[in-house]
């Protein structure tokens, strides 16, 4: 079978990776790619916008499989595109909703709308309009404080504000409705209520008819150790989490998960491909705070390497709609993946710096985001640049195993969260122990 996989990304390299491995690959081709997954496939430089030349490609090079890594082309309707071609359907399976599905992340007001329709728990919200900023900071005004405003479409990962100050609530609502913040994606907000707990990444895959569970990681969001600082794409992630026990993952199975599906089904939404689910855990039952229509970066890092089972079989569930009688068969073992980032990075970074010590690491994966070659040299070339994933027989030796594995490659201006994972780290009880004699 012959595969197509589109995206440039940690994740991407970690899916051609994982893809790599199949025994039903013929050949793989990534678009853009990276240097990393130049060694499972080959990377193609594609227009996906020009549907001629993309029709051309996959026809000639008899691509039975489509699997889209980020949203972007999910959401701009690349499925429906190829779905609606006559000589491509029922040819070609794309792995990833068409355009009506990805509004579950293209929308955050559809996707709240969506779960109060079917009963799933998420936060209570209020949406408003470009000519409703009045209405808005009423709202503000007679809800108690920290104030959560989402921009309604996609701003990569920014259009998340979240303060206790009702006056930069009210700006923060002007500046999006009427100033243009986030341009078409911020022409509507939400503002919901504030949810105070641990955050899971939970993620699933489906044929539209049924679903698997894939495992689920914790990622670390803030910039600075003991999250701190600004929201980046994800600094590190662990999988399992300790918090996200069998009980937990039971009620995410039956109160998000499987409503989800239902949901989309009974809408007549027809849905294939990944679908994460952004959860707070209050108190042990789970909230959703977002969906996505893809797998996570860095989360893919942590979870695709804990997958025994072949991806590509369970693509081919989904292209004939036989998913129910393929078998997710998971690792046990810890997986722990720390992110190696430009200094600067979110803000502005320096790129083209050389990186070394890959060789070096033995113990561990090593994925790449943000790099180019240059020459013969491998270079900096984004804010994350790379990421390494070890095993461990426990936690602990999970996180010390990546970081020293980390710790290995070179590059100026190298970042790495060191705290990644430490927080799941069962504190020895004192209770019980000898106190000194006074
Ligand atoms: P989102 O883009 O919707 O995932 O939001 C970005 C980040 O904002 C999340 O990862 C959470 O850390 C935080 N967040 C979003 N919604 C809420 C909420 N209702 N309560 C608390 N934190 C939230
Ligand atoms: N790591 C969060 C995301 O992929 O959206």
């Amino acid at each position: 079978m012959n595969v197509l996989l589109i995206g440039g990304g940690g994740r991407e390299h970690a899916m051609a990776w994982k893809i790599a491995q199949s025994s039903l690959l013929d050949e793989l081709y990534v678009t853009p790619g990276n240097p990393g997954s130049v060694r499972h496939g080959r990377n193609v430089d594609l227009d996906l916008d020009d549907q001629k030349k993309l029709r051309a490609f996959l026809l000639e090079k008899r691509i039975r499989i489509v699997v889209v890594g980020p949203e972007g082309p999910l959401v701009d309707g690349l499925h429906d595109r190829i779905a609606a071609d006559k000589e491509l359907a029922g040819v070609v399976t794309v792995i990833g909703p068409r355009q009506e599905g990805a509004r579950l992340e293209g929308s955050k007001h559809f996707a709240k709308e969506f779960m109060f329709r079917h009963n799933i728990p998420t936060a209570a919200h209020r949406s408003f309009g470009a000519s409703e900023l009045q209405a808005a900071i009423e709202h503000i005004e007679h809800t108690p404080p920290p104030f959560v405003i989402k921009a309604d479409g996609l701003a990569s990962g920014k259009g998340v504000v979240i303060t206790e100050d009702r006056k930069e609530a009210a700006k923060v609502l002007k500046d999006m409705l009427v100033g243009g913040r986030f341009g078409e994606a911020g022409q509507r907000v939400v503002i919901e209520q504030f949810l105070k707990g641990v955050e899971l990444s939970a993620f699933l895959i489906t044929d539209g008819e049924s679903f698997k569970m894939l495992p689920a990681a914790k990622d670390y969001k803030r910039i600075g150790a003991g999250d701190t600082g600004p929201n980046t794409g994800g600094m590190g992630a662990v999988s399992p989490a300790p918090f996200a026990d069998r009980d937990f993952m039971q009620k995410v199975h039956d109160r998000v998960a499987a409503p989800t599906i239902r949901g989309l089904r009974k809408e007549g939404i027809a849905y294939s491909g990944f679908l994460f689910m952004g959860l707070m855990n209050v108190n042990g039952e789970p909230y959703v705070i977002e969906y996505n229509v893809r797998l996570g970066d860095p989360e893919s890092q942590a979870i695709l390497p804990r997958l025994r089972s072949d991806l590509l079989d369970l693509f081919e569930g989904i292209a004939s709609g036989t998913l129910s009688e393929r078998h997710v068969d998971v690792d046990d073992r810890t997986a722990v993946t720390v992110v190696l980032a430009s200094e600067g990075y979110p803000g502005d970074h320096e790129t083209g710096h050389p990186i070394t010590g890959l060789e070096l690491v033995r113990d561990a994966y090593v994925f790449q985001s943000g790099t180019a070659i240059k020459g013969e040299q491998l270079v900096t070339a984004g804010g994350r640049v790379l990421s390494v994933t070890a095993f461990g027989k426990d936690l602990e030796q999970a996180i010390l195993s990546a970081q020293r594995s980390a710790a290995l490659i070179v590059f100026e201006g190298k970042y790495v969260r060191t705290d990644i994972g430490l927080d799941l780290i069962k504190k020895p009880s004192t209770k019980g122990t000898p106190q000194p004699v006074k």
